[in-house]
Formats: structure tokens, C-alpha cells, sequence
């Protein structure tokens, strides 16, 4: 059986939690990746319930200890990697401090380097393998009171634009996700109710489509393969 490893696993009815369900269905081993051992084993065994099989390995994806423990518990067979770990940083960059606007880049970045090199170095030698990463309308463009996040994970788009030119000629599948606006799911609908009252159920964006664009690149022939695809509701303006 091949592995994926997950990391950035929250809540059951949030993003990486559903990207473990959904390869965990399609018959992979998944290493569930997260900060909170609760949420994780959660997440876990709720596949093995299911009758899939997963692992749950508490890793802070800053830490570059915890990032090689976190492919160590995959094994050498790891098909499937995805760096799902973000936090929005909002704030004006002239009240902010220091450290704040660098941990935004090492969740955001550097951390997804560190799980990137550490995929790489399981997939190079096997000749094959799949990393994607998960953007935001950040990715893409500069917006007031966001300027941590969005340098932050803009600068890993290119990091993993990079990754797939050097790695795509040994058969590695580099792949970035932008969701390019709110998710209906628990961080917002739970953290941000009045936001997400506001926003109506048409205007956050639906889990599983954003699962589906991950599987479309994890399913692409290596004669087609895409670096990004962008999930955006039918009324978000852009
Ligand atoms: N929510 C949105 O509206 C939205 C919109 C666009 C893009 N995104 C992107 O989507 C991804 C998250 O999806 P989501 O919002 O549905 O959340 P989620 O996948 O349910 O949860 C992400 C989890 O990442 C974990 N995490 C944070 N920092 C970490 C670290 N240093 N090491 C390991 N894990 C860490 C948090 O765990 P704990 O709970 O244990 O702290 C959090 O629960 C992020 O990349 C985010 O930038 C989200």
C-alpha cells in the first residue's frame, strides 16, 4: 500500500481532515499531519472506522525535526504529499511586529520547503511521486491589512513553481491549489459566524469541490500534467 502524508489536519469538517478522507478512500495509507493530537486522532480513526488506514503524527510543520518524524512514520512507499498548514495573518504592516510577520512565513513557507525537501527526498529515488500545496486569494495578489500572508504565501507558490521545474524531468508531480476565497467549513462557519452569515452558503467555497481539484492533479498522466488549478465560487468577484 502507498503512503500520503497530510500535514496542516485540523478539525474533522476542515480542509486537510477532508483531503485525509477522500485518499484515504482511494485505498492510500494517510499520515495525518497536525498540531492538536485530539483533532488528529480524531480525523484517524474515523477512517479506520471507515475502513481505510491512517496514522495519526503530531508535527509542527515549523519545525524541521518534527517535519522528517512526520515522513519517517510514512515509510519509504509515500506517492502522495500535501502541505495543507496555513494560518491567515491579517494586519497593517506599519503596527507589526516583527515576529509575527516572520511565523507567517515560516507556516506558511518555510515550513512548506521543509515538507517539500523531506518529500522529495523519499520520491526522487522511487522516480515518482505527487507534492501539492494549498494556496489562498493570497497567493496571488498584495491586499491591504494582509501584506504577511499574502508575501508569505505567495512566496511559496514560486517555491513550489520552482520544486516542479527542477523535480518534474525525475518524475516528481509538483501541484498548488488556489482557493480563492472563504471555505465552508468549521474555520470559518465556527470561527467567523457573522462572516460567514454574511457570506450565505453560495458564497464560501464547498470543501469537496476544493478536494476534487487536489484529486484531478494527483490523477493527472505524467503527458498532462497541471501546477495549478483555482477554486473560486460562481460569485466571487475577482
Ligand atoms: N479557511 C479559509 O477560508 C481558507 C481560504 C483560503 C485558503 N485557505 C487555506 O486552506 C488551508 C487550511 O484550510 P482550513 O481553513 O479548512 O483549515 P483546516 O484544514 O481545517 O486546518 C488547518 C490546520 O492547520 C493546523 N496548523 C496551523 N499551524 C500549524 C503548524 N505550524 N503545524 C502544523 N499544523 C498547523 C491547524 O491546527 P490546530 O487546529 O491544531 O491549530 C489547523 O487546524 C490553509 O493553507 C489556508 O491558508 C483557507
Amino acid at each position: 500500500m502507498t503512503t500520503a502524508v497530510i500535514a496542516g489536519v485540523g478539525p474533522d469538517r476542515g480542509l486537510g481532515a477532508q483531503l485525509c478522507h477522500r485518499f484515504a478512500s482511494k485505498g492510500l495509507h494517510v499520515i495525518v499531519g497536525g498540531r492538536t493530537l485530539e483533532k488528529i486522532e480524531a480525523v484517524a480513526d474515523s477512517i479506520k472506522a471507515a475502513g481505510g488506514q491512517a496514522t495519526a503524527c503530531v508535527a509542527d510543520s515549523t519545525s524541521e525535526d518534527d517535519t522528517i518524524k512526520l515522513f519517517d512514520a510514512a515509510g519509504g512507499d509515500v506517492s502522495l504529499a500535501i502541505y495543507n498548514t496555513g494560518n491567515n495573518t491579517p494586519g497593517k504592516l506599519l503596527d507589526m511586529e516583527a515576529a509575527y510577520f516572520e511565523n507567517s512565513w515560516r507556516v506558511c513557507c518555510f515550513g512548506g520547503f521543509l515538507f517539500g525537501r523531506e518529500a522529495l527526498r523519499r520520491m526522487v529515488p522511487n522516480g515518482g511521486g505527487t507534492i501539492l500545496y494549498t494556496g489562498a486569494s493570497a497567493s496571488l495578489r498584495g491586499r491591504s491589512n494582509f501584506g504577511a500572508f499574502n508575501s508569505s504565501k505567495a512566496a511559496l507558490r514560486t517555491m513550489a513553481q520552482a520544486m516542479s521545474k527542477e523535480y518534474g524531468p525525475e518524475g516528481i508531480h509538483v501541484g498548488h491549489v488556489v482557493v480563492d476565497g472563504a471555505i465552508g467549513g468549521e474555520k470559518i462557519m465556527k470561527g467567523l459566524p457573522q462572516y460567514a452569515e454574511r457570506l450565505g452558503e453560495q458564497g464560501m467555497i464547498s470543501i469537496e469541490g476544493i478536494v476534487d481539484a487536489f484529486e484531478y492533479l494527483y490523477d493527472q498522466p505524467p503527458r498532462a500534467w497541471s501546477f495549478e488549478v483555482d477554486v473560486r465560487t460562481s460569485v466571487e468577484s475577482w
